[in-house]
Formats: structure tokens, sequence, C-alpha cells
């Protein structure tokens, strides 16, 4: 038995906004995740480089810190991460990953990150083995798993996440580890209850979110059910 069950705590979704549909209204997004009980605004930093697609930095993330109290999950899909953490940090982030695949040496940015104020979370592509996480977990605060090769909101899951996550969750356990498992990519009420049951506490969600014709409110309260259904 691990520590989610007995007093387990409810879900926690991390909306991304890389799929609201208007950036330039991102204020009513936010409003909004706030009104429906959003846990976090989940934030796709991507540069180009490390992924196919680039989306914004810094100040964007400044600005979205004075415009709303949900913590911020800042999600840096960036080569060299390094080179940038100082920066999030002060812009305002409460949670900062990085991809393990990302730099030569993540055990340092880890704690960097977690000097400088922030909960420090390591990201792991698909086809990364979790044996490079495992050994960084007494400097992460939260693992997170992608489900979808990163780069692009509206991909499809990929199934074999969900034998991953339990293998995570066992080993977050066996170590009695305090460190948060979010899921990244594609989570839908179609998936949630597989990838919660597998041990997800946190799960990311952009197009399930604003792609649901009925609302944000509805889409959430869609997924808490379908995570939490069992
Ligand atoms: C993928 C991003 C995800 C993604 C989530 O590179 O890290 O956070 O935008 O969007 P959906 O839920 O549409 O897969
Ligand atoms: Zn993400």
């Amino acid at each position: 038995m691990h520590g989610r069950q007995g007093g387990r705590q409810p879900v926690a979704l991390a909306p991304s906004i890389l799929n609201s549909s208007d950036l330039t209204r991102i204020a009513e997004s936010l409003a909004a995740l706030e009104a429906a009980g959003a846990d976090y605004v989940h934030l796709d930093v991507m540069d180009g480089h490390f992924v196919p697609n680039i989306t914004f930095g810094a100040p964007v993330v400044a600005s979205i810190r004075a415009a709303t109290r949900l913590p911020l999950d800042v999600h840096l899909m960036i080569t060299q991460p390094e080179r940038y953490v100082a920066a999030f940090v002060e812009a305002g982030a409460d949670i900062l990953t990085i991809h393990v695949e990302a730099t030569y040496h993540p055990h340092r940015v880890l704690q960097a990150i977690r000097e400088m104020g922030a909960r420090a979370g390591l990201a792991v592509n698909p086809g990364t083995p979790l044996a490079n996480a495992q050994e960084l977990l007494p400097v992460c605060d939260l693992v997170l798993l992608m489900s979808v090769n990163p780069g692009f909101g509206g991909q499809t899951f990929i199934p074999l996440t969900l034998q991953r996550v339990r293998a995570m969750r066992g080993e977050i356990d066996a170590r009695g580890a305090p460190v948060l498992l979010e899921v990244d990519g594609g989570i839908s009420a179609r998936n949630a209850g597989m990838v919660r049951a597998a041990g997800a506490d946190i799960l990311v969600a952009g197009t399930a979110v604003f792609g649901d014709e009925r609302g944000v409110g509805a889409a959430l309260s869609a997924l808490r059910e379908a995570a939490d259904r069992v």
C-alpha cells in the first residue's frame, strides 16, 4: 500500500494554456480556470531546439504571475535549462520543471532551482529510461512523465505510459520520497481514470480543457470525475 491510499488526496489538475484558443485573452482563461477550481496553471515553454515548436519565455510567465493567484507549474522544454532557471524563478514559477534529456547535469540544476526557492521538477520523455530519473528523486519535488513526445498540444496519449507511471509510483513510494507524480500529454476523460489508477497525482490537460465546447468548468469536472471515479 502506498501513501495515496487511505487518506487519498483528490487528483490535482493542471490545465495547459498552450491550447487556450487566444493568447491575447489569457487573463480571461486564467479567470475561468480559477473559477473552475484548477489546482495549477501549466505553462509550456518551448525553444524550437529541444522541441520543434516555440512558445514563450520568462516575460510572459511574469505577466501571467501578475494576473492569477493559481500556482504556476512551468514546464521548460528547452536545452541547457541551467541558463534560464533564475529568470523563470524570478518570473514567479512555483514549480520549475526541466527535462532530464536537456542538460548534462540535471542534479545540479534541480538543486539550483530549490536553492532559488521554487519546487524542482524533472520531466522524462516517453523514450527515456526511468532509471535516469530515479537516481535524481532525492533532489526532486515532482516528476513529470510525458505521455506524448513534447512539442505540441493535441497529440494522442501513448498507452505505454501507464506502465511507466506504475513503475515510477512504485519507486517513489518505496523510497518514501515526498515527490509528486505528474503526467502530461493527451490526457482526457477517456484515459484520466487509468492514469490516475496507475499512480498520478497531477494531470496536465490542454485540449481536454480548452477544446471542450461545454466550457472550462464542465471540462474540469469531467476530468475530476473520470480520474477519481474508482
Ligand atoms: C506537450 C506539452 C503539453 C501539452 C498538453 O509538449 O508539454 O503540456 O500542451 O496538451 P494536450 O492536453 O492537448 O496534450
Ligand atoms: Zn507540458
